[in-house]
């Protein structure tokens, strides 16, 4: 007889908070997501954007502020956004509407499942992951976002040249991700002045602030896929 194997899934690196959800992020939603939104079980990652598009992601982007700023900024390349909190998602597509934006697209969905199953092979020219979710008690460590299975799949998904552009105020956080990155073969380190420029100026989310307030030190990760 078989033995029925039952792989645990992992523990999610998030915990849903649908009910802080403002009446004006609902209604942006309503109203925004046909123009904005992705849902990866209908539409496959090739037709998001035209062909041959330069795609950025952006993975937890929160209320969204580093993609509203890079859509503005950069209106030659495309950004992708995923998000598993719906009001962000809410915020962002309200103010992107606002401002004429068209060159973003989000999902709501988890992350890991998508660069598992669902981004394309070598389509990405960068992955900006600001500030995931600390997880800093040693029991709650295995949720966070950042494993190596995940760092597979941006290795995967990434085209060569491309960057993954890592931040944290998560001391430990960032000397684990910075353990495992180091042994990714074909992720070389750089240094954050070999980032394009635009990557650079990214002004400082709320999250950022508040943890420079805090006096948490930001601390970044810097590679390319060689
Ligand atoms: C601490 S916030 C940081 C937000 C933003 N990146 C910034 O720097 O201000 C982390 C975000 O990651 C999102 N998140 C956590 N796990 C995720 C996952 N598996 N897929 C997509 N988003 C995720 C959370 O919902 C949250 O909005």
């Amino acid at each position: 007889m078989s033995k029925n194997i039952t792989k645990k899934a992992p523990p999610r690196s998030y915990v849903i908070r649908n009910g802080r959800v403002t009446a004006s992020q609902k209604k942006s939603i309503k109203e925004n997501w046909s123009e904005f939104g992705v849902d990866p079980k209908k539409t496959a990652f090739k037709e998001i954007f035209p062909n041959n598009s330069r795609i950025i992601v952006e993975v937890g982007f929160g209320s969204g502020e580093n993609l509203l700023h890079l859509s503005e900024d950069q209106n030659s390349l495309h950004f992708l956004g995923i998000e598993v909190y719906t009001s962000g998602i809410g915020a962002l597509i309200r103010r992107a509407k606002k401002r004429g934006v068209l060159n973003l697209k989000v999902i709501n969905h988890d992350a890991r499942n998508l660069f598992n199953n669902f981004i394309a092979k070598e389509s990405l020219e960068a992955v900006l992951i600001f500030h995931p979710d600390p997880w800093p008690k040693r029991k709650h460590n295995k949720r966070r976002l950042v494993n190596d299975l995940f760092i597979k799949n941006i290795h995967k998904t990434l085209k060569r040249g491309g960057f993954l552009y890592f931040k944290t105020d998560s001391l430990d956080y960032f000397k684990k991700v910075n353990l495992k990155l180091n042994n990714v073969q074909g992720l070389k380190k750089i240094k954050i002045e070999e980032l394009p420029i635009f990557l650079q100026s990214i002004p400082k989310s709320k999250y950022e602030s508040k943890a420079i307030t805090n006096k948490n030190q930001v601390n970044y990760l810097t590679y390319t896929k060689s």
